[in-house]
């Protein structure tokens, strides 16, 4: 950076975001999210409450981020609508208690959005980069998201240029926009560690308005230690996978693997890079949390292709610390390549996603609780899983220290449906659901991945239903879901009471 670019302080910046005006913000969860402007944006919102004017904006990300983005903006109430991910509580609440509006979207899809003009104009792209030149060369930080598209799209933008980045990050990025229709050709990417793009975004230098300096750390949280239950359900996945690479239904050299977020994922990832009989693989997935970088160093994972490096700090520490190493096994892409469609049908992902509750037919909710109390959202879960060679959702049988069932007759919500869902694996076995109806289906989930004591709950809900090519009954489906709400517990249910047996 020569200088031609000022640079401000984070409230000069804030000072060009005004009321109603739509903002991407770079960060793909925590990582490589914007971290100090957000904050000058949020004491603005505060001080024009106080003068009692409205001060809100439409925030667009990557995906989550932290509290220095989605918790300060919701805390002083400066947002009025939200897009694509969160997972951040402040931001949560306020989306549960109607105050923001929210749109939950497949990732893939958000960038392409945005250009096709469905949001509106994008006033302003507040992006953390770790160099910018002065003919608007930009390189990101820990993720790409879908920092591209917005930078592409923004009349103005601000750059938050972070010194806790090395010097030499440039490299690791893939940056590349596809067409659009009709004008879309194939995306060029025949294997994980095919390079398409730029390694830089590039702009036209005249819409930056300024550089904010900073040295904020990444707020990627630290992922709760394995339990009994995620060891099992790891292993449980890890031991399913070689069977199937036994039987010849998964090529010797095995296929890419989509990992989702979360510690239930981080626990998988950990079992099959324990497991002798599954072979080094590559990984083209959405995040790289930290289980992968311990089976990177080992040789089982031999190259990630990534939107995000999702690690506690410790970990992101090394990873820059051995750019020579991660660089030949790394690449960071923009959300629209990682997660597209094409690309996952192409190289035969298979992904590996948690759900909240999955129900007696293969049916996923991923996002709500009860129905109706918005956890995260989608992610890039639908993205994989309708794409995947191989689709395979795993969850603990129980929440709630036992008192909720995750196998119900009928999901309170539905993300991923029985048509793209094809194994469900807790930590009790494993539902292989390719080829079986919906009556089959609803046996083995029961019997094979249910809690024992609510298994028997599930059965006598099914023992009930006779007929049907589903064997449903909107009478009943949801008696389990309305036991917790009224006593704190899916356990007793009596279905004599529902299905009028005297
Ligand atoms: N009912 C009520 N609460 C439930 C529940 C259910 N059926 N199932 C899980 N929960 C609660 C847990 O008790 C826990 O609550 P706590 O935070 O108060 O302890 C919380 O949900 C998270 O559960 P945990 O088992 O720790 O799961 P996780 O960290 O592995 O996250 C998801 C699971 C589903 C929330 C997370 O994977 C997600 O948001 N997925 C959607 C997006 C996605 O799949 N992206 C992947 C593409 S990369």
């Amino acid at each position: 950076m020569k200088g031609k670019i000022p640079v401000i302080t984070a409230e000069e910046a804030a000072a060009y975001i005004n009321d109603g005006d739509t903002v991407g913000f770079s960060g793909f969860t925590p990582a490589g999210s914007a971290k100090v402007v957000p904050g000058a944006i949020a004491d603005r919102a505060v001080a024009a409450k106080k003068a009692g004017h409205r001060f809100q904006i439409g925030v667009m990300t990557g995906a989550s981020t932290g509290p220095s983005l989605d918790g300060v903006l919701a805390r002083a109430d400066a947002v009025s609508w939200r897009t694509p991910y969160q997972s951040d509580k402040d931001m949560r609440r306020n989306i549960n208690e109607g105050k923001v509006r929210f749109f939950d979207m497949h990732l893939s899809a958000l960038p392409q959005q945005v250009r096709y003009g469905f949001f509106g104009p994008i006033h302003c792209a507040v992006i953390e980069a770790a160099e910018v030149t002065e003919d608007g060369e930009i390189v990101p930080t820990s993720s790409v998201g879908a920092t591209p598209t917005f930078c592409h799209k923004a009349e103005k933008i601000i750059i938050e240029l972070n010194r806790r980045y090395p010097p030499n990050l440039r490299g690791l990025h893939d940056i590349y926009e596809p067409l659009d229709p009709p004008h879309r050709r194939e995306i060029p990417i025949y294997s994980p560690s095919d390079r398409i793009g730029s390694p830089v975004i590039k702009v036209d230098p005249r819409k930056i308005v300024g550089i904010v300096k900073t040295d904020r750390l990444d707020e990627s949280g630290t992922f709760a230690p394995l339990t009994e239950v995620t060891r099992q359900i790891g292993s449980n996945v890890a031991d399913f996978l070689a069977n199937e690479l036994k039987a010849g239904r998964l090529p010797k050299e095995f296929l890419p693997i989509q990992s989702g977020v979360g510690n239930v994922a981080n626990a998988v990832l950990g079992a099959m890079g324990e497991h002798p009989d599954i072979p080094p693989f590559h990984m083209y997935t959405e995040v790289v949390q930290d289980s992968v970088l311990a089976l990177m160093r080992r040789g089982k994972v031999r190259f990630a292709s990534t939107a995000a490096l999702t690690m506690s700090t410790d970990l992101l520490e090394t990873v820059y610390n051995h750019l020579n190493f991660f660089m030949k096994r790394l690449v960071l892409r923009p959300q629209e390549i990682t997660n597209n469609p094409e690309i996952v049908r192409r190289l035969g992902i298979i992904s590996i996603n948690t759900a909240i509750e999955v129900d007696l037919f293969g049916n996923v909710n991923s996002t709500h609780m009860m129905g109706r109390s918005l956890m995260n959202g989608i992610g890039g879960s639908g993205d994989f899983t309708r794409n995947a060679f191989l689709s395979i959702f795993t969850c603990p049988s129980t929440a709630k220290k036992n008192m909720i069932s995750t196998i119900v007759p009928l999901v309170s919500h539905m993300d991923h449906s029985e048509h793209s869902v094809q194994v469900v694996v807790t930590e009790n076995g494993v539902a292989d659901l390719r080829g079986k109806s919906p009556a089959e289906r609803a046996w083995l989930i029961a019997d094979r991945c249910a809690d024992a004591d609510f298994k028997n709950e599930l059965l006598g809900y099914f023992y009930h239903i006779r007929d049907g090519h589903t064997p449903q009954t909107l009478a009943a489906a949801y008696a389990m879901h309305q036991q917790f709400l009224q006593t704190g517990s899916m356990r007793g249910v009596v279905w004599d009471d529902y299905f009028g047996v005297t």
